[in-house]
């Protein structure tokens, strides 16, 4: 069978995610839904994202109970249990092989250029988006994508400062 890909990402009203490797906001209940969410999946990353993460926690191999793997040019230098691709379609091979017990799927968590690659993939079918209110400064985006293409299934707004929404979107062709 084939792995399914779900995006997962907090993008403001001018899609920014991300601002000087850090995301410009924090949401803790944004957290809590990622880690709910992404729980037992493998997760594909860029290699900046993968070192955000682990800047933050602290720690070489920072998502307990799912298996990472970071995407880069680079091949070594990112610790055990920690698997790399040098390009898009290995990531999904190495998903699709451990995400084959836990309903094929798996989660796409960032930054900008993979949220790119994902995007154009075929068995990308699901978006789990944080639609944060407000316009930032930052130096990474969503990418633009065919609003179409894509169905609202559910949406739950989290009152916090700033204000922002959890819209889940399936992939309609
Ligand atoms: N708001 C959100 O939901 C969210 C989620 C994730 C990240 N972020 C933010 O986004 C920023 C980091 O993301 P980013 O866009 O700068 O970088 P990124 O996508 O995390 O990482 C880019 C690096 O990944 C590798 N890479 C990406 N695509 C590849 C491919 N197809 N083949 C081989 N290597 C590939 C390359 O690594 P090498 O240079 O090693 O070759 C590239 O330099 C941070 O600010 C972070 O906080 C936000």
């Amino acid at each position: 069978m084939m792995v399914e890909l779900r995006i997962i990402a907090a993008l403001s009203e001018n899609r920014v995610i991300g601002r000087d490797g850090d995301k410009p906001w924090h949401l803790p209940d944004d957290l809590r839904r990622f880690r709910q969410l992404t729980d037992g999946h493998p997760v594909i990353m860029g290699r900046r994202t993968f070192q955000s993460i682990c800047i933050k926690a602290g720690t070489r191999k920072p998502l307990p109970n799912r298996h990472s793997i970071v995407l880069s040019g680079k091949i070594d230098g990112f610790g055990d249990g920690i698997d790399v691709a040098n390009f898009f379609e290995e990531a999904v091979d190495i998903a699709a092989f451990y995400s084959r017990d836990l309903d094929d799927v798996a989660y796409v968590i960032g930054g900008e250029q993979v949220f790119r690659s994902a995007l154009a993939y075929p068995n990308t079918n699901v978006m789990e988006l944080t639609h944060v209110k407000g316009t930032y400064v930052g130096d990474r985006h969503f990418p633009e994508y065919d609003q179409n293409e894509w169905v609202e299934t559910n949406r739950e707004s989290v009152v916090w400062t700033p204000e922002y929404t959890f819209v889940s979107y399936r992939k309609t062709a």
